[in-house]
């Protein structure tokens, strides 16, 4: 089999998904290619119809079409259809079944750190695609979850979907704060999503931006006394379960986090 992988999204160019996926290609000896292509919301229906004339086999999705592409699923998984988001698509000759592996490899993200969500409280700051997969995951585990947005009513609005409460004061006392907004990402890497608080001791600040490896955020939760955790770990587990569901193979994934660590 040719594995044909694509990820489409607007922009894609700083992504590190073509470097880790055709290095796993390799790796295990599959014929295939990765590629990155830049596709505007307004193509985005024409491109998945020729993604899967052109006999692809896997498509990752990123900002901003996760949500959007759901419409064009023959078949969402549950996580898929619980989150609301797509961002792993599997192309079963004409099929298109969405899969969303963002909250598993939040999830791994934070064993790693070995920190059990269950019974603890958890801050998600942002209310898009990355936060819906943040904040199923989170209540699947059984965290207690407040949620801080920029535009309030979108908050108010995944507040009712996953169960959490809204959150106006950001320096509330909680076991983990997750950043899953864009605020910090290159270039605008003096920039943070919100004030901490001056002591972090005990919590773990989670951020989902992986260009910095550290963003201004996990900086100054680490000065604070705050664990912290980046946003690679995610990248690379999000890509390996894609992986595994495009080819059936195990992923591998040293040689993914090699791939990415490289940059
Ligand atoms: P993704 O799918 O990557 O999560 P998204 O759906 O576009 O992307 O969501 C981006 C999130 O980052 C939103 O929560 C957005 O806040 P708004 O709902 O108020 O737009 C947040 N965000 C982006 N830029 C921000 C900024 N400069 N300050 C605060 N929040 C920001």
């Amino acid at each position: 089999m040719n594995y044909k992988l694509a990820l489409i999204g607007f922009p894609v160019a700083h992504s590190l998904s073509p470097r880790m996926h055709n290095a796993a290609l390799r790796a295990l000896q599959l014929d295939g290619e990765y590629r990155a292509l830049a596709v505007a919301p307004e193509q985005l229906e024409v491109t998945l119809h020729d993604l899967v004339t052109q006999r692809y086999r896997g498509v990752n999705v990123t900002t901003p079409h996760k949500q959007a592409v759901t419409a064009f699923m023959h078949e969402l998984s549950n996580a898929a259809r619980a989150i609301g988001a797509v961002n792993t698509i599997v192309i079963d000759d004409v099929r298109l079944i969405g899969h969303n592996t963002d909250a598993l490899g939040f999830m791994r993200g934070l064993e790693q750190a070995h920190f059990d969500p269950a019974q603890r409280s958890v801050l998600v700051l942002g209310a898009g695609g990355a936060a819906r997969a943040a904040m199923y995951a989170l209540k699947q585990a059984g965290a207690q979850v407040f949620i801080w947005n920029r535009t309030r009513a979108r908050a108010e609005q995944l507040a009712h979907k996953f169960g959490a409460v809204v959150c106006d004061d950001m320096n509330a006392s909680v076991d983990l704060i997750v950043n899953t907004t864009s605020v910090g990402m290159t270039p605008h890497v003096e920039e943070s999503a919100i004030t901490l608080a001056d002591r972090l001791d005990g919590t773990i600040v989670y951020d989902l931006v992986y260009n910095p490896r550290e963003t201004k955020l996990l900086r100054e939760a680490r000065a604070r006394g705050a664990r912290t955790i980046g946003g690679i770990e995610m990248l690379i587990q999000q890509g390996a379960e894609s992986f595994c569901l495009w080819t059936g193979r195990a992923a591998p994934l040293e040689i993914m986090r090699a791939a990415v660590a490289a940059v």
